[in-house]
């Protein structure tokens, strides 16, 4: 199997193999035989794994529906999405526990502008602006169509994988699941019922193809508690264990908090932190594999930083372990060539990407279409 082939539909990929082929020369320099690849293959998911963090987040807001149409219609192998559950029980898509950075909850319910994503039930989430914020943020990408828009439910996120002709999987976090007592359960009863459990019928033949494959859906976490309910709950999906130094997860060498650290930002912050030992780097690993895992999540630390460059968890060694455990490796969140380049070299098997055009440049399975126009012609 090439380093570089597409999810195809199994005959497309038989025909357009020896295409493919010709074109790979000139592919960007990886291992030609990566460790994590049959690690992949054996899990049933795509190598390398293009996955749309938050959908396309650069181009729209984050966790919406152009986001994710527009992962979708770029060609992302998977659709990310934090799963967290409103008062009245509804699986949503949302990062953050609140609601201040990315709706206007101060305006629409200003004495409750702090609380909790989990007090709100679906309709007052519904009530809000999960879209103008990205335009005030980021005036340079802002459109008018993307003030408005919804919080969008979890079987509304299926609703956008399965509606195109790309067929992309859902890799799904459960975000401080501690919030939300048997959030795994309820993720099973709407994966269970939406057939997301079983066998999809495959797409037409050149389109993205993962929602056919075995590992359709991915679980993730930070949490070591919620990995073992999601592994109790689907012993059969692909789970992967999110990996950070500090309290909670992987212990650090140093244990001075930002604020007595003397450096001015997070992201210099983060850069310095280390994990305390590599006996202790490998229990982590170890403890994953135990515990259902077939991959890790490391963070990654960015050539020119910003506020999603984190601790270098994705060093060689750290990789070659990992891989030698039998477990593959999806760093996030990486958006740009530089580092696309040197993190694959030190053996990432695909990317959390916000900027899924430019990873699927890197790869060398461009999108057809443009951003702009796609954006355009579905209404955005
Ligand atoms: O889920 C992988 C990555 O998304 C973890 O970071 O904070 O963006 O959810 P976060
Ligand atoms: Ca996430």
């Amino acid at each position: 199997m090439p380093a570089f082939a597409p999810r195809l539909t199994p005959l497309f990929g038989r025909l357009a193999l020896a295409a493919i082929a010709a074109t790979l020369t000139a592919a960007p320099t990886l291992a030609s035989e990566a460790p994590g690849q049959a690690l992949a293959a054996k899990a049933g998911i795509p190598w390398p794994a293009v996955i749309a963090h938050r959908g396309a987040s650069f181009d729209a807001p984050e966790e919406t529906l152009p986001a994710f149409i527009l992962a979708r219609e770029l060609g992302a192998d998977y659709l990310e999405l934090d799963l967290q559950r409103t008062q009245d029980g509804v699986l949503i898509a949302l990062h953050d526990d609140n609601l201040q950075r990315t709706t206007n909850i101060d305006e629409v319910f200003p004495a409750r502008a702090h609380d909790p994503v989990s007090s709100f039930s679906l309709a007052e989430l519904k009530q809000l602006d999960a879209g103008s914020w990205f335009n005030k943020a980021y005036p340079g990408r802002a459109r008018d169509r993307y003030a408005g828009l919804k919080i969008l439910t979890l079987e509304e996120v299926m609703d956008i994988a399965e509606g195109g002709a790309n067929k992309p999987g859902l890799y799904i976090e459960t975000k401080v699941p501690e919030q939300f007592p048997g959030i795994e359960a309820d993720l099973k009863e709407v994966l269970q019922r939406r057939g997301w459990l079983r066998e999809r019928p495959a797409a037409a033949p050149g389109q993205v193809n993962v929602a056919h494959m075995p590992g359709r859906v991915v679980l993730q976490t930070f949490d070591k508690s919620s990995l073992r309910l999601l592994h109790k709950e689907m012993p059969q999906v692909p789970k992967v264990l999110l990996l950070w130094v500090g309290e909670g997860s992987i212990k650090p060498k140093s244990a001075v908090p930002f604020k007595d650290s003397g450096f001015k930002d997070k992201a210099s912050y983060y850069a310095a932190q280390e994990v305390s030992s590599k006996a202790e780097f490998e229990a982590w690993i170890d403890w994953a594999k135990a515990n259902g895992a077939i991959g890790t999540g490391p963070s990654s630390r960015l050539a020119n930083g910003g506020d999603q460059s984190y601790m270098d968890l994705v060093k060689p060694w750290m990789n070659e372990l990992t891989h030698a455990k039998g477990l593959i490796v999806h760093p996030y969140t990486v958006d740009e060539a530089v580092d696309f380049k040197s993190i694959s070299a030190a053996g990432a098997d695909g990317f959390f990407t916000n900027r899924t055009a430019e990873l699927l440049k890197f790869y060398q399975r461009p999108a057809r279409q443009d951003i702009d126009s796609l954006l355009k012609s579905n209404g955005y």
